[in-house]
């Protein structure tokens, strides 16, 4: 775990005003403490992206600074919340399976407080639904004002009645929120928040509004910070980072920023997610070819590989100025290793359709890709789409893409073999103890033995064997 060094230093008056109850809450705190010996703990369950993760490190950000410490499981802690995703429906009733369970907990603590926020809580029927079939909640609030968290549970804490406090757009960017890292050597910066794309199949423009960049010395200074604290990798975060600056007074490309990024001394790794094929510039494929940080792997969703179910998802490219785009990138910047996403079973997905799909996997030799069958939500264009595709059909294509990726991964993980890597050093293996993992330029996971005194290292790695997933090594 990692603080940052100058944790709240206040931009705004917003920022100000959560300050002032931080340190109001901070005492209070305290005085119990004094009084009655107790520590108090919270618990963040965080599902979804890696957004969702960053707004995560955010809130333990704020409620370390209240003076909470983090417990390592729910039954232990006094403040409980659930940052939650609605991207896919799994996703949504995974967390009302969970919301179940801490009725459970609630009945046998009553003081404990249980907040939900993050992208579910942005769409009414859900609003709805936990306001009246799950009154175990204390706090709900959005993903426009996660900022307010401390202030919200001030207001909870003086009044013992249920909180609800959502926004319908954005009012602000509030700059310099404290966070904590999980990792002390790399971290997550947003670039942009929103998306202005509207995938028909996407719920994401409605529950993170419009788009809008941060500006370049915010996020250059907040890396500077981040770098001075120990941080090597960084990852740059936008639900469409290639439109970065378009809002912003003093235009500014994504390519001259991560350009900016690559001047920053001390920092040695830089990656960036996500990008939309339609707005990846030559620019952008010059900057990350000439910038030694970019790390030459890049992930790049295509979705589908039909042109016409392309334009159906309103992704606004054919399949073959995908194909053009991938091969241009891989001439570009030889060994590059693209990752995907890919949906399958989009209304209207046809046999043929799907051939497409596969086309695209096998001309474009993906190192990895993450994969869902289409689920419907309501609000979006596709949901009312005629010829939704059967629940058999879609699991049947989505076993046939599995077939056709494994061996394509698997090739470009044993294309890996015998050579030696440069590695980030992360964790100790989460299966065994005696190896530590580490993480390639390209993204792959390699697992060797060694001493935990290298977490956080760059060291050399003779690959000796690779799994489709992942590599073993050996330190040279
Ligand atoms: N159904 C299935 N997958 C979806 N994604 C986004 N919305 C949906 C949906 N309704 C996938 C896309 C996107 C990733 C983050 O989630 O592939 O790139
Ligand atoms: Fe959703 Fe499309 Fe925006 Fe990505 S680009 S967040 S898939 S609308």
């Amino acid at each position: 775990m990692s603080k940052r060094p100058t944790p709240c230093i206040v931009t705004s008056e917003e920022a100000l005003r959560q300050e002032e109850i931080i340190k109001q809450l901070r005492n209070d705190n305290d005085l119990i403490k004094a009084r009655t010996g107790k520590q108090k703990y919270y618990y963040i369950s965080t599902f979804g992206c890696q957004m969702n993760a960053h707004d995560s490190e955010k809130l333990e950000g704020m409620l370390e600074q209240i003076g909470y410490m983090k417990a390592e499981e729910e039954e232990k802690a006094d403040f409980i919340i659930y940052n939650t995703c609605c991207v896919r429906e799994n996703a949504e009733q995974k967390v009302y399976g969970k919301l179940g369970y801490l009725k459970h907990l609630k009945d046998k603590n009553e003081d404990l407080i249980i907040a939900m926020c993050g992208c579910m809580m942005q769409q009414e029927e859900v609003l709805n639904t936990i306001r009246t079939k799950y009154k175990h909640v204390d706090i709900i609030f959005g993903t426009f004002n996660l900022y307010k968290m401390p202030e919200l549970l001030q207001t909870y804490l003086e009044t013992k009645r249920t909180v609800i406090d959502i926004w319908k757009e954005h009012k602000e960017i509030v700059e310099d929120l404290p966070s904590i890292r999980k990792h002390k050597f790399k971290a997550s910066v947003n670039i942009m928040y929103g998306c202005n794309n509207f995938c028909t199949y996407c719920i994401v423009p409605y529950v993170r509004g419009r788009e809008r960049s941060r500006k370049p010395e915010d996020i250059l200074k907040e890396i500077e910070d981040l770098v001075a604290d120990g941080v090597k990798e960084i990852m740059l975060l936008g639900q469409n980072v290639n439109s970065y600056g378009k809002t912003l007074e003093d235009k500014v490309t994504f390519a001259q920023l991560i350009r900016k990024v690559n001047e920053i001394e001390g920092l040695k790794r830089i990656r960036f997610m996500t990008s939309h094929p339609k707005d990846l510039s030559d620019e952008l494929i010059e900057a990350m070819r000439d910038c030694d940080k970019v790390c030459k792997s890049l992930h790049l969703p295509f979705q589908a590989g039909s042109t016409k179910i392309l334009k159906a998802m309103n992704r606004r490219y054919t399949k073959e100025q995908y194909l053009d785009l991938a091969k241009k990138i891989q001439r570009e910047i030889p060994n590059i290793a693209l990752t995907t996403d890919i949906i399958v079973g989009f209304p209207g997905e046809t046999e043929e359709d799907f051939e497409d799909t596969l086309d695209i996997v096998r001309q474009v030799q993906f190192s990895g890709a993450y994969t869902f069958i289409y689920s419907k939500r309501t609000g979006t264009p596709a949901a009312v789409m005629e010829e939704q595709v059967p629940e058999e059909v879609s699991s049947r294509r989505f076993n046939k893409l599995q077939e056709v990726l494994r061996p394509i991964i698997t090739e470009k993980s044993q294309a890996l073999h015998g050579k030696t890597l440069e590695i980030l050093v992360e964790d100790l293996s989460k299966n065994d103890e005696k190896l530590l993992t580490g993480r390639t330029e390209s993204g792959h996971l390699v697992h060797f033995e060694g001493d935990s005194s290298l977490i956080g290292e760059f060291i050399n790695v003779e690959i000796t064997e690779a799994k489709t997933y992942y590599l073993i090594g050996q330190r040279v």
